[in-house]
């Protein structure tokens, strides 16, 4: 059986399993002036002259705060089961405490029950990197009270979604809001090389979401959670003990410095040795790893890439970097190694053991054209996709416990410091009228899930 593009099925997925689709806040909604929202770091940090490729910000993006009906109708055409989106926390607490702003409730509330209407299983996660600014102004995921403000915020959504929504991620990929906003300067609010501020935001970020598991717990005890950070397999660039070693401390910087306390309730001891220069523990009180390690129900999985490491002195991360290996990469600079998203799960599986898992981001930038046509062809996506498919029914096959998989990103979207030149989306956006195209990933995506639903794939 051949889908859109001449590519075959993928098979070995359940009936039941969650097909979707992710996307984030910022960078869809647009609107950031409406509705009472009140600003984030993100909209600070885009207006910086330098920050952003073009000065590009997310003013309007996608509208999808006035598009969201068409969206999910575009949802509901591929057949998706699942929507894995972000709650602007500025959008429903303008200055991150205080009362709710109702019409910011209203919106995600309309897209729920909009999602519901549809068939689609809503899976909102409650921080996509968007800290309300006035929080920032007074630290920042630097200042530990704002674990407890992310708590009461959680809490606030468990009491007004919680009734339809049973599936919630708490932080979407902690190494970069840590490691790329306070050492590599990338991302809001945009500090360069300050490993103990790093450490510190990475902690924080930690225990508030062991504080949010347990808001949940307590509000919403059926409901599931987890959390999303971005995993990436790694290698030694060259077969040196140097590169060796290199690849071991990307690794505790990248995965086991998140996964080793969520799951284990300790920080990974090497990591702890590599930072006691940078003051790390005095961060860390008492029940702090208790609160991070409470039971969760899933781990997301945000995969793009396995990385080969090397050093490199003048890298602000820990002198190390990562280094594409093969030809032909993303527009992302990014490898392709779908093989790298079964050696991540089997990972996982080995070393944290059964957990139910969500792939909760996965795709690829490719440079896709419209020529006004109705479909924009983009054959290397469909292979992206197809091929990381393949991967994941293997790991199914080996005994993995993959509920869903979330392609990044239902539209050609905002893609933060590098703006609109990258496109993600299974759907091309022409941004000066807001027109959505399909591109032919989106209707092998359709096929693709329309043959494992009916159990032909
Ligand atoms: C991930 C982010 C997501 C998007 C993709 C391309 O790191 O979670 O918002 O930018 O990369």
């Amino acid at each position: 059986m051949v889908a859109h593009g001449g590519k075959r099925f993928v098979p070995g997925f359940p009936k039941d399993f969650g097909w979707g689709v992710a996307t984030s806040a910022y960078q869809i909604e647009g609107a950031v002036d409406e509705g009472g929202r009140g600003p984030s770091i993100w909209d600070t940090f885009s207006h910086e002259p330098g920050r952003t490729q073009r000065g590009e910000n997310a003013d309007v993006s996608c509208d999808h705060y006035h598009h969201w009906q068409e969206d999910a109708d575009l949802m509901a055409d591929l057949g998706l089961s699942v929507y894995r989106f972000s709650i602007a926390w500025s959008r429903v607490m303008p200055n991150g405490k205080g009362p709710l702003n109702e019409q910011g409730v209203d919106f995600y509330s309309r897209l729920v029950d909009g999602l519901l209407e549809r068939g689609i299983t809503p899976f909102p996660t409650l921080y996509h990197w968007d800290l309300p600014q006035a929080l920032e102004d007074e630290g920042g995921w630097v200042n530990r009270d704002t674990t407890q403000r992310f708590a009461e915020y959680a809490a606030a959504m468990f009491d007004r979604l919680g009734d339809r929504v049973d599936l919630w991620v708490t932080h979407n990929e902690p190494w970069v809001t840590a490691f790329m906003a306070y050492v590599g300067s990338e991302k809001a609010p945009g500090i360069y090389n300050d490993w103990p501020l790093a450490l510190r935001v990475s902690h924080h970020l930690l225990l508030s979401h062991g504080l949010a598991v347990q808001a949940l717990r307590a509000g919403r005890p059926s409901a599931k959670i987890g959390i999303a950070p971005n995993l990436h397999p790694t290698r030694p660039l060259a077969d040196t003990p140097e590169d060796a070693k290199a690849a071991q401390i990307w690794d505790g910087f990248q995965n086991r410095w998140f996964l080793d306390p969520v799951f284990k309730g300790a920080y990974p001891e090497d990591m702890l040795a590599e930072y006691e220069r940078f003051g790390f523990e005095e961060s860390v009180e008492d029940g702090d790893l208790a609160a991070i390690s409470s039971p969760i129900d899933h781990l997301g999985v945000n995969f793009y890439h396995r990385v080969a490491v090397t050093q490199k002195p003048d890298s602000p991360y820990l002198g190390l970097v990562c280094v594409p290996t093969q030809l032909p990469l993303t527009e992302m600079g990014w490898d392709i190694t779908p093989d790298g998203l079964h050696e991540m799960l089997l990972r996982i599986k080995r070393d944290y053991g059964d957990i139910d898992i969500y792939i909760t981001e996965n795709g690829a930038a490719f440079p896709d054209e419209w020529d006004g046509g109705d479909v924009v062809e983009d054959p290397d996506r469909i292979d992206f996709i197809s091929r990381h498919l393949e991967a994941l029914s293997q790991a199914i096959a080996d005994g993995v416990s993959v509920k869903g998989y979330c392609v990044w990103s239902l539209l050609d979207n905002y893609e933060w410091e590098k703006g609109y030149a990258k496109r993600f989306g299974l759907y091309y956006v022409d941004y000066p009228t807001q027109r959505r195209i399909p591109k032919g990933s989106a209707l092998w995506y359709r096929d693709q899930i329309a043959a494992a639903r009916a159990g032909g794939s």
